[in-house]
């Protein structure tokens, strides 16, 4: 039996998807049931995971949502983790990884307005939040040094991989949901997550190998004082 069509936002023809009918993000929401209000307080309170209903176009604008607070979040903590590198190396992978999360949060408002979906700057990605505050305490416990470069290269790939399975995630859903011009935008941000995310591994190598001659000559100094 031939599969019925569906129109993406952009109004292009997609005959290839599962749903039978796209039901645009926002459009659900609006036809929630008279708890919604309740719900809302609820969800604040627990995340945005649990602020809306339970189907497949509410979980990709729920997560939407959730990947763009934590952007947002991101552009805000970047600049300090760039200060505190203390290789030039590490200081401009950030650098340019801000550049990128500034047109990461520029896509994300670009699918929002496309959609209709309206964004809500109080919600916050707590996971992300988690993620921003270990580097803190990194930034905190560490003197500047390769060590410290180290630790912070975790933290990154850290929250590389927490963006890498957020928009991995949205991918699947734009596809299924045949929302072909939101996923090319998501597709685009996913390619420079998952190749920052190499580029720490790369940068990662020579670091780990300064902190542990860095080590070696501490260890070295100690010894020779008994
Ligand atoms: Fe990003």
């Amino acid at each position: 039996m031939e599969k019925p069509h569906t129109s993406d936002i952009n109004g292009t023809t997609n005959n290839n998807k599962k749903t039978n009918q796209v039901v645009p993000p926002s459009q659900s929401i609006t036809s929630a049931n008279s708890s919604k209000d309740t719900k809302d307080k609820v969800g604040k309170a627990q995340g945005i995971q649990s602020t809306k209903g339970h189907s497949l176009e509410d979980l990709f604008e729920n997560n939407l949502k959730d990947i763009y607070s934590g952007e947002k979040q991101l552009v805000a903590a970047l600049p300090k983790v760039a200060e505190a590198a203390y290789s030039e190396d590490l200081q401009d992978a950030v650098r340019e990884h801000l550049e990128q999360t500034r047109r990461h949060v520029e896509r994300l408002e670009k699918i929002f307005s496309r959609l209709g979906i309206e964004k809500n700057e109080e919600e916050k990605c707590l996971a992300m939040e988690g993620l921003i505050k270990e580097c803190t305490r990194t930034i905190e416990e560490f003197d500047e040094s390769p060590v410290r470069d180290s630790a912070l290269i975790i933290n990154a790939q850290k929250i590389e991989h927490y963006e890498i399975a957020a928009y991995g995630s949205l991918c699947e859903l734009a596809d299924v949901l045949g929302l072909t011009g939101p996923l090319n935008l998501l597709e685009r941000t996913l390619d420079e997550e998952e190749t920052t995310d190499r580029n720490l591994t790369d940068i990662a190598k020579d670091i780990n190998d300064e902190a542990f001659d860095q080590g070696e000559r501490e260890r070295g100094k100690t010894a020779s004082q008994y």
